[in-house]
Formats: C-alpha cells, structure tokens, sequence
C-alpha cells in the first residue's frame, strides 16, 4: 500500500535520476562537506563507505545512501538510517545548527532525504535558504518544537515529510506558500489545534497524513483539492461533521477522531475509493449500503459508530471487498449474502449489532432502535425546530418502551407551554383592576382580596398561595429567635418557621432601605407568587410589615416551603454515615433540576434567566425530589433598585428578554457543572471545570473500564455503561464554551430521560442476574433541631 502511495514522489525522483545520468567530477569542496556531515552524524554505519577517495557521483545508489549530481552540483542526499533497531538518538554534543549550516553548502539540493539518523532539536530557520528544495523527507527523527517560520520560502516544495517526530504547535496557516505541494505527512507528532483554511488551496494536494496528532475543530473544505487521493486523519479529535472531500479519493482514514455527523449521502459517487476507515467514532444515521459496491472497494471499517439502518440479503457487494467490519453499530436486518460467501478469502465482522444473526453476539431489535432514537436527537439538535417531530416520527417507528415515554414528555411541555402563555395574558389584565384596588395598610395587605388570584389553588400538593399576617411570621419563628436562624445571603435572612397547623416553613426577610408603599409591590408579589413548582423550592406567601409612623414598608417576608433532606452536594459521595445516592436517584435529581430550570426558563414570563444554580441550590425533599432554592427571583436580586423611582421598570427592562438567549446558556452551563459533579461524586471549584470536562470528553470515547474508574466509586459498578456514556455526553455538551453550542433544556431533558430509561431497563434484568440489587434509600425524617 505505502509504495503506490506516493506515485508522484516517485515519478519526480525518476525524473531527476534520469536527467542527472551523466554525473562528472564532483568539487573537492562538495567531498569536504559530505564528509563533514559523516562526522556530523557521528559516523552512522551507513556511510562507512564514504572516505576522501569516494567518487560519490559515481557510486551505485543504495537505499540507505545515495548521491545524485547534476553537472557540477549536487542535486540529491539521501541518507537512511537503521530502521531495523530501535531508534538512536544522536549523542549530546550534536547540534542541528551546524549540521543546517553545512547543508548549506549544497545550495543546489532538490531532494533531501534523513531518515532515522537520530537528528534532534528543532529545525533550524535556516533551512528556508535552501531554496532549491522539492522534497524533503525527514521522517523519524526527534526533531521538536514549531516548524520554523522561514520555511515558506521554500516555494518549489512539493513534499513535506515530517512523520514520526516530536513536532508541536498549530499548524501554520501559511501553507498557501507551497502551491505546488503534493505531498505533507505530519503522521505522528505532537501537533494540536485546528488546521489552517489555507489548506483549502492547496489544489495539487494528492496525500495529506496527519494521523496521529492532536488536532481537533472541523476539517477545512478540501473538495477544491481535486487531485487529492489519500487523506489520513485518524487518532486526532477531529469532527464533528464529514469533510468535505473531492471524489478522486482512494483512502479515507478517520478512525478514532470526534466526528459525530451522519454520512454524507453521496458516497456513492467516491468511485475511485479502496479503503474507507471511519471506525471508532459517533457517527449516527443511515449507513450508505451503496458503499457495499463502490467499484474499487477492498477495505470497509465502520465499526463502533452508531449508524443505524437495514441490511437486505440480496444487497450487492464488490467481490475484491477484503475486509467489512461492521461490529458496534446500530443495524438491523440481515446479513448480505454476498458478503458472507466469500468468507474465507475476507474478513466480515458484524458482531454488538441488531442483526438477525446467530453468530457474532447481537444485541435485541429494541436495543437498536432505542438507541437510534436517541442519536437522532443529538444528531437533529441543529434543526431545532425539527426536532420535536423528528423524534416523535422515529419514537412511533421504534414502538418500543422508550417511545411512549418520550411522546409523553413531548406532549407535556407542549400542554405546558400552551397554558404558560394564556395564564400570564390572564393575570396582565387582572392586574390593573389589582393596582387601583390597592389599599395601604397592614390589616388590607393579608386581606386575602391581595393574593393573586391564579395563585389561589394549590399547585403540585402545596397549599394554596396566601398573604400571611406579621403574627403569624413573628409566632411560627418564635419571633426570630437564634435557634430559628439558617443562613444570611445577598438576598437576605433565612429563617426556619413551624407554622400554627404544623407545616415546617423557611421564611426570608428582605429588610428596605428606601421608602416604599405596598403598592409599589403588588406587581412583584404578582410575579413572586408564580415561583410554585414540583422542582422549585416553592414560595407559599408574603407578608409586609409596615413602619408605624407613615405606613412606609420595612420588610417584606417571603415564605418557602421547607425541604427536610438537605443539599444535594452531601448525598453524592459515599459517607460513613449514610449512604449516598444511586445512579437512578442521580439521574432523577438531575431531571428535577432540569425542569426547575426549563419551568423558570418558559413558564415565567418574562423568563428568569442566570439562576446561578450550585449544588448546594439543589434540595432534597422527604421523597429526594430535587427542587431548586435561591433562582434569581426578581424582586430579590433588584432589591438594590427597588424604590428608586418605579419598581416596576425591572419587569419592563428590555434588557431581560434581549440576553435571553445567551443567560439562557449560563444555566446550561451551571447545570453541566452540578452534572459533572453527579457523576464525579464531588464537588468541583470552577477553575477545574475544564479540566475535568477534558477527562469525561477523553473518556467517553475509551472503553467501559477508563469510563468508570473516573466516577465516583460508589456508583461504579451499579450504573449501565450507556446510561453513564450518555449523562456525560450531554454534561460535556453544557459545558463548552461557546455559548450557543449549548444545549437547549429540551435537549438535555431528552438525553436526561434516555439515561434513565436504559438504566431502568437494565435494572429490571439486573436484580436477579448479577447479584448486586440496588436497595433504595430510607426516607429520613426532617430533622429539625
Ligand atoms: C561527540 O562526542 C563523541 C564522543 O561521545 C565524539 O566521538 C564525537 O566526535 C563528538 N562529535 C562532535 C561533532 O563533536
Ligand atoms: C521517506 O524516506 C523513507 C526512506 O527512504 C521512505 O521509506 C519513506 O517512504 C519516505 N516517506 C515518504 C512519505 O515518501
Ligand atoms: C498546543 O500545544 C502547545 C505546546 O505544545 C500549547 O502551549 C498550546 O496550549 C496547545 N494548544 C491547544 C489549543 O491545545
Ligand atoms: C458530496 O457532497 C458534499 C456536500 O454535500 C460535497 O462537499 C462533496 O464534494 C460531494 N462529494 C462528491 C464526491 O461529489
Ligand atoms: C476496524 O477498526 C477497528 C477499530 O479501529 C479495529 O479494531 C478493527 O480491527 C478493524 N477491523 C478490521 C477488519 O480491520
Ligand atoms: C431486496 O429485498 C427487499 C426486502 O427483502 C426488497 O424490498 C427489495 O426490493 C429487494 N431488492 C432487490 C434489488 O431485489
């Protein structure tokens, strides 16, 4: 395969051979520095023939050392190395300064060629004034560092080979300087970044080896490089969509990048393709059958991908096709039967597909499409308004158990939306009729003609929203007494309270320091009492308490309810004295939080956005739902304002629905933080937020094991692989750092309620087979004092 790589090289050292057949004398000077670099190089064993009697014109070319003249010059230096033993590294006092400082007296060099002498350092500028140079070869060797800037002028350069060295950095985006180049391996460096677009007009390009590098981001366009026929990028973190790539091509070699597109669906017209390497990333939807019998076919590995689709027996295949792997992907249906019948000449593995085979393990139908339908969402997220009817089409096709779930969950942010938006235009007008009715005084304020009147049925089994009376406030807290005291925040005192019926409260003073009337308020008490949900820490009343002399308000309480089971942050990692939370229980919470989020997000309006939600937000109540505490509620975060002028301009500030989309984002990311610190099992200061998103992202590609001895051990053997795999996808995908490449709630729901469902599922076959059932928790009684 190597050899008819690279026709062209060939070709151009042929030529040059030929033309060069009649060599003469070459200058004393010329041997003076041949010799030089045999001294240079430490005497390689390789050029124990070259002596100062040498005519090196005229000696038979070797493989390993060969000089080519032309006239009075030399015009090509080859020199190989051992490449049998292991690689020696030349000794210390080597110095690839002087060794470039005497190439230079062989200004008329066309091909230089240093393979495996042990060369080290990094590569001097002063190669640019080799200007001569087409091809250079240089590979494996220990040459570091960036390659230099001066190399650009090198403008008759047609092959660049650096393969197999210790290079770093970007690469740079000058490679428009060599519009004759035709050959650049960089396989096997320490290059990362993502690639210049300048390579997009490199349109002579026939090889381009990157393999092995650490560069990520989006391939440049290469369908202008007609001529280019193989493209290496495998072991990089490419992706996530198929390059763009003109149809001369013969080998594509993707394998182990980040690509996580669907194929592009004209494959077919890649006539001239032998080898098609994509395995070992995420790509989803359809699998190009046509791929089967492309022309010149030999080598087809799309394993551990997830396409999906059905194979047909009476598919057509070519018959020089060597080798299919096909293991580790979504598909269904039957096996061709031309690929099976030359089985002993050609390798075709199918194995952790759906097919209906015997051999080669297979997972159920339903395994498949379940997890087709989950990749389809991911693979759809662009398309946000597709999306929904995307994944209900595919749910009724998949008719399985995950289906109906996900139909329901559809349809109830639908209803959901539908009623947010009617009940706000209500309560808009109501409002009016509320402001002119307002009374000042205490007495008036807890009259119950001031509660809002949308507010007056119970909401998710909490008592209906009222005003409370300032004795009720001053008995259920033992009139604020020390034993009383939670917490003091930016948005004021907490208190716990024990109400006169018995329900435990948590009350929150905000004292005023500008002079305001109650009416100034009754939009805010409007908007406070909306903050009522399953996953919120829901507000149950307020209560003034007016100055005596002019009537003026000092205080306002808030009433909470009270969540009796603590944070979040102290039931993720194992204790001595309780044990912590299962991996179900993990994936419920993080489904409460996200649609606390996705309610304060639609269901207010306008919506609260920059919740600014840590773990330590996150409450548990007697039955460990989640239900978010301390969500920027509005009258609390612009108390500073409040009184200056009309309160109820913050409601108004055209600021607030403008940045909606990107204060949207910012509790996307603090959810992915509280994700992160679920599967971790700790909590996790910002600065490391990063990194360790670098370590979940790396490990989500490796295998099963690397995944899970980096989660919290006590989780580790009670979670299924895919439903761990997909919560860290959906947490790294909160957390990158462009704003818009976020998730939406609706998306990270789905993924949230997919982890769940094959955890579940898996559960349910798990309890009597492995052995290892997962007890749930003891509810724990409010522990009050
Ligand atoms: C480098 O050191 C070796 C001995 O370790 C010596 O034989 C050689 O001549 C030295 N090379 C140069 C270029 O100084
Ligand atoms: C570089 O030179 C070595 C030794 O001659 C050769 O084996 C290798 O194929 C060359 N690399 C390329 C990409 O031509
Ligand atoms: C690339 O590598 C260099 C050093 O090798 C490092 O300084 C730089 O931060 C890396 N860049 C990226 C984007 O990883
Ligand atoms: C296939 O289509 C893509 C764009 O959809 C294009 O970039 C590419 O060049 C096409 N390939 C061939 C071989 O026509
Ligand atoms: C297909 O690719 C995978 C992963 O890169 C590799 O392990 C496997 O051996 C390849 N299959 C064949 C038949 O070469
Ligand atoms: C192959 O079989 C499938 C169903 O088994 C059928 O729908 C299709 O028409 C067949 N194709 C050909 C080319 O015979």
């Amino acid at each position: 395969m190597e050899n008819k790589l690279h026709p062209k090289v060939i070709l151009v050292l042929l030529t040059i051979f030929l033309s060069t057949s009649h060599s003469t004398e070459l200058q004393s000077s010329h041997t003076h520095t041949l010799l030089r670099i045999k001294r240079l190089l430490n005497f390689p064993s390789v050029l124990s023939s070259w002596n100062s009697n040498t005519d090196f014109c005229n000696t038979d070319s070797k493989a390993s050392q060969t000089v080519v003249c032309y006239g009075e010059a030399i015009t090509q230096l080859h020199i190989v190395g051992e490449t049998t033993k292991p690689q020696q590294i030349l000794p210390k006092n080597f110095s690839i300064d002087s060794f470039f400082t005497t190439l230079l007296r062989i200004p008329s060099l066309k091909v230089l060629t240093l393979v495996s002498l042990g060369l080290w350092g990094p590569l001097p500028g002063k190669i640019g004034s080799l200007s001569s140079l087409e091809i250079v070869n240089m590979s494996s060797n220990f040459l570091y560092g960036k390659i230099p800037q001066e190399l650009p002028l090198l403008s008759n350069l047609q092959a660049l080979i650096l393969d197999n060295n210790m290079f770093e950095g970007h690469l740079p985006d000058w490679l428009d300087s060599f519009p004759s180049l035709t050959v650049l391996n960089l396989k096997q460096n320490l290059f990362n970044g993502s690639l210049p677009d300048s390579l997009s007009s490199l349109t002579n390009m026939r090889v381009l080896s990157l393999s092995r590098n650490r560069f990520t981001g989006s391939v440049p366009d290469l369908s202008r490089l007609i001529n280019l026929q193989v493209l290496e990028l495998d072991d990089n973190g490419f992706g996530p969509n198929f390059p763009r790539i003109g149809n001369k091509l013969v080998t594509c070699v993707l394998r182990n990048n980040k690509f996580r597109s669907s194929l592009p669906d004209n494959m077919s017209s890649y006539y001239q393709l032998e080898r098609f390497d994509i395995s070992e990333n995420a790509f989803v939807g359809p699998f190009q059958l046509e791929l089967f019998s492309l022309p010149t076919i030999t080598y087809l590995n799309i394993s551990s991908n997830k396409l999906s689709g059905m194979l047909f027996e009476n598919l057509s295949c070519n018959s020089v096709l060597e080798a299919v792997d096909l293991s580790s992907n979504l598909l269904t249906g039957k096996l061709p039967k031309c690929l099976v019948s030359h089985s002993n000449d050609r390798t075709v593995l199918y194995g952790g597909n759906c097919l209906e085979e015997t051999k080669q393990n297979q997972h159920e139908q339903a395994f498949c499409h379940t997890e087709a339908i989950a990749v389809g969402i991911v693979a759809e997220r662009k398309k946000r308004k597709g999306v929904s009817k995307t994944v209900l089409s595919l749910a009724i096709v998949g008719g399985i158990f995950g289906g109906l779930a996900l139909f329901a969950l559809i349809f109830t942010i639908m209803i959901r939306r539908g009623n947010g938006k009617s009940m706000m235009m209500n309560s808009q007008t109501k409002l009016i009729s509320e402001n002119a009715a307002s009374g000042y005084t205490s007495k008036l304020i807890s009259d119950a003609r001031y509660v809002p009147k949308t507010m007056k049925f119970g909401t998710v089994g909490l008592p209906p929203y009222r005003a409370f009376s300032l004795e009720e406030i001053m008995e259920a807290t033992n009139n604020f007494d020390t034993t009383s005291f939670m917490g003091e925040g930016s948005q004021g005192q907490m208190n716990r309270g024990q109400l006169k019926e018995g329900s435990l409260v948590a009350i929150r003073s905000v004292k005023l320091t500008k002079s305001c009337r109650t009416r100034d308020f009754m939009q805010h008490i409007e908007m406070i009492s909306k903050f009522r949900h399953q996953h919120l820490v829901s507000v149950l009343g307020h209560c003034f308490e007016h100055y005596l002399d002019d009537s003026n308000v000092r205080r306002i309480f808030i009433v909470f309810e009270y969540v009796p089971n603590g944070s979040l942050k102290t039931w993720i990692s194992d204790r001595h004295y309780r044990k912590s939370l299962t991996w179900n229980q993990r994936i419920e919470a993080a489904i409460g939080v996200a649609k606390g989020i996705q309610f304060l997000h639609t269901e207010i309006v306008p919506g609260v956005y920059s919740n600014n939600i840590k773990i330590t937000d996150v409450l548990l109540d007697q039955n460990f739902v989640a239900k978010i505490s301390g969500y920027n509620m509005p009258l609390l975060s612009n108390m500073g304002k409040v009184g200056q002028g009309n309160p109820s301009s913050i409601f108004k500030s055209p600021s607030l629905k403008q940045n909606v989309k990107s204060e949207d984002k910012s509790d996307i990311y603090d959810f992915g933080v509280i994700l992160m610190e679920l599967i971790l099992g700790r909590t996790i200061k910002l600065r490391n937020v990063d990194t360790l998103k670098d370590l979940l992202q790396s490990s989500i590609t490796e295998d099963d094991e690397a995944r899970r001895s980096i989660i919290d051990p006590s989780i580790r053997n009670a979670c299924l692989d895919q439903s761990l795999k997909t919560m860290m996808e959906i947490c790294v995908r909160c957390l990158v750092k462009e704003v818009e490449e976020r998730p939406s709630i609706e998306d990270v729901l789905w993924n949230l309620q997919f982890a769940s469902q094959v955890q579940d599922a898996w559960r349910g076959d798990s309890l009597s087979s492995d052995g290892s059932p997962i007890s749930p928790l003891p509810c724990r009684r409010a522990n009050f004092h």
